[in-house]
């Protein structure tokens, strides 16, 4: 079957994992990157080739590419990570999902657009996974979980049953939330804490248990 061709727009710290995922497991061909702030700094040179700026979009999305995906995200700050899928499915683009075949996705749990899933990740009966998610490597989404649009699950945190991340959260490497647990909007959990609490939109929690660290 003949690849599709696919772009990338931000050379973030995550560009290596993703041109790994999408060149050894997906029928896309990735033919550059798109990049507004020069991040490429970052990389050797000609390492990711660069083929435009944002402004340079609909051109891309007309001659070359009608596949886009993010290749950066953040933490403490998720604005342009949310705009960007925003402004380029308003283009036309599609971000398809990105799937590591060493991963496992139960066919009864819900994927939307957008989902990046990294190798070891492991999606259990009936979860939900919303538009613009990152699951990254050896992360457990268990059973009936809910996993609202962009949000990100940092590698190997484990979530149990039913658990619900409001949109626009973060969850640390290594982090466990007990079952049933909802993390309020746009919260983010430091790495390797243990979430036994519920916690209210815009948390910025940590530790064994989590507690509050600081206010946004
Ligand atoms: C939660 C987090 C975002 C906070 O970062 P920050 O705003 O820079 O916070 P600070 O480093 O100023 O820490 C504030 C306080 O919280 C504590 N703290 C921060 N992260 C913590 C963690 N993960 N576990 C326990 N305590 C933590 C600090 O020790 C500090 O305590 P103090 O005030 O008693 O000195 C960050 O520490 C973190 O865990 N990031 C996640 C990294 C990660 O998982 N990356 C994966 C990408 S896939």
């Amino acid at each position: 079957m003949k690849k599709q061709n696919i772009v990338g727009y931000g050379l973030g710290e995550r560009v290596p994992i993703l041109a790994d995922l999408i060149q050894e497991n997906t029928n896309f061909k990735l033919i550059g990157f798109v990049d507004d702030l020069g991040s490429n700094i970052r990389f050797k040179k000609d390492e990711y080739k660069v083929i435009g700026k944002s402004k340079d979009l609909k051109k891309i999305f007309k001659k070359y590419s009608k596949n886009i995906f993010l290749g950066f995200a953040g933490i403490k700050n998720t604005s342009r990570f949310r705009s960007s899928y925003k402004k380029f499915k308003k283009i036309g683009f599609k971000f398809p999902n990105l799937i590591h075949k060493k991963s496992f996705v139960s066919k009864s749990a819900t994927l939307g657009d957008a989902v990046q899933i990294c190798a070891r990740v492991i999606v259990n009966p009936k979860a939900v996974i919303g538009n613009n998610v990152i699951l990254n490597a050896g992360c457990v989404i268990e059973h009936d979980c809910i996993i609202e649009d962009n949000v990100q699950i940092g590698s190997g945190a484990v979530l149990g049953g039913f658990v619900t991340v409001k949109k626009n959260s973060f969850i640390g490497l290594g982090t466990r939330v007990i079952n049933g647990i909802t993390i309020g909007e746009k919260s983010i959990i430091g790495a390797g804490s243990v979430v036994i609490n519920r916690f209210p939109k815009n948390s910025i929690v940590a530790g064994i248990p989590a507690k509050k660290i600081k206010s946004k």
